[in-house]
């Protein structure tokens, strides 16, 4: 039998053999996020039908988004989302666009909650609490969203648990086809290892294209190693709309550089 994948406890199933991007952390929430999840949850967390697993959709479940949002917009959605500095800031600055943040760990999920508040409580913002990889290509119909972004994803430095980086062709498979053509993929992380790896999965990817062909590298020399054929063109400047969090911020601290990426989704090649 496999060994057991740290990232969720064995269900009645038994141990899980799918290998996913995030651990399991401990779910229970401090005074102050419990408050918020009390008071807030029900208007922004998507509740849904739940299928073998907590963090995955029941069969059959998708998101009708004009009744989720009231209206159509165009949607970006970030995976990932932490502790909501990003979705909760997006969506206050740009009421024309909706925004859904999806995002694993509940604690962050309520401190979201607690951001978007004090943001001035945007209606164009939804969490949800699910799986992206497995969940958004069941939710979501195609070519439904305009930008996905994804920053400072868990770097699971590892050679062996490489495979457990989001950014692979499984996820790429997954959410390609939602994103409607001419939609930008935007991503960004503080590990040199990473942004190579990013780099070479992405250009591998059919349907993206690079948005900074000829964007130089970020400037400085990084306090951790960069692999060797690391590229010297490709890289878009800093996201002006990324809003600095807490893992930007300690990746500065440590000398890291942040590297920004931007891809464009094309009709891929049908040959
Ligand atoms: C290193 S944190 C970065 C958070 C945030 N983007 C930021 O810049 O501060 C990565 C987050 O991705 C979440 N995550 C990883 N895989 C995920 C998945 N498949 N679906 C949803 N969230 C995921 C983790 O729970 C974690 O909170």
């Amino acid at each position: 039998m496999p060994p057991e994948v740290p990232g969720e406890p064995a269900g009645p199933e038994g141990p899980r053999r799918e290998t996913v991007s995030f651990v399991r952390r401990g779910d229970r929430l401090s005074a102050s996020r419990q408050d918020a999840w009390d008071r807030l949850a029900d208007t922004y967390v998507l509740d849904l039908p739940r299928g073998e697993r907590d963090t995955l959709p029941a069969e059959g479940v998708h998101l009708d988004l004009e009744a989720v949002f009231g209206r159509r917009a165009p949607l970006v959605v970030e995976v990932g989302s932490g502790q909501g500095e990003n979705v909760a800031a997006a969506a206050a600055a740009h009421p024309e666009r909706d925004h859904l943040a999806v995002e694993v760990y509940r604690p962050g999920l309520a401190q979201s909650l607690d951001r978007i508040e004090r943001a001035g409580s945007p209606t164009n913002v939804r969490l949800l609490p699910l799986d992206a990889q497995r969940a958004l290509p069941a939710l979501l119909p195609a070519g439904s969203v305009q930008e996905l972004w994804v920053f400072f994803p868990d770097p699971w430095h590892k050679s062996r648990h490489h495979k457990r980086r989001l950014i692979n062709p499984p996820f790429l498979q997954a959410v390609l086809p939602l994103l409607a053509e001419g939609a930008t993929l935007r991503l960004a992380t503080d590990w040199a290892q990473y942004a190579h790896h990013m780099r070479e999965v992405l250009e591998a990817t059919p349907g993206l294209v690079n948005a900074h062909r000829e964007g130089p590298r970020p400037a400085g020399t990084p306090a951790d190693p960069v692999p060797e054929g690391m590229a010297e063109r490709g890289w878009a400047p800093r996201f002006a709309g990324r809003v600095k969090t807490s893992f930007e911020n300690k990746g500065e601290r440590a000398g890291r550089l942040g590297w920004d990426l931007a891809y464009t989704r094309v009709a891929a090649p049908t040959d």
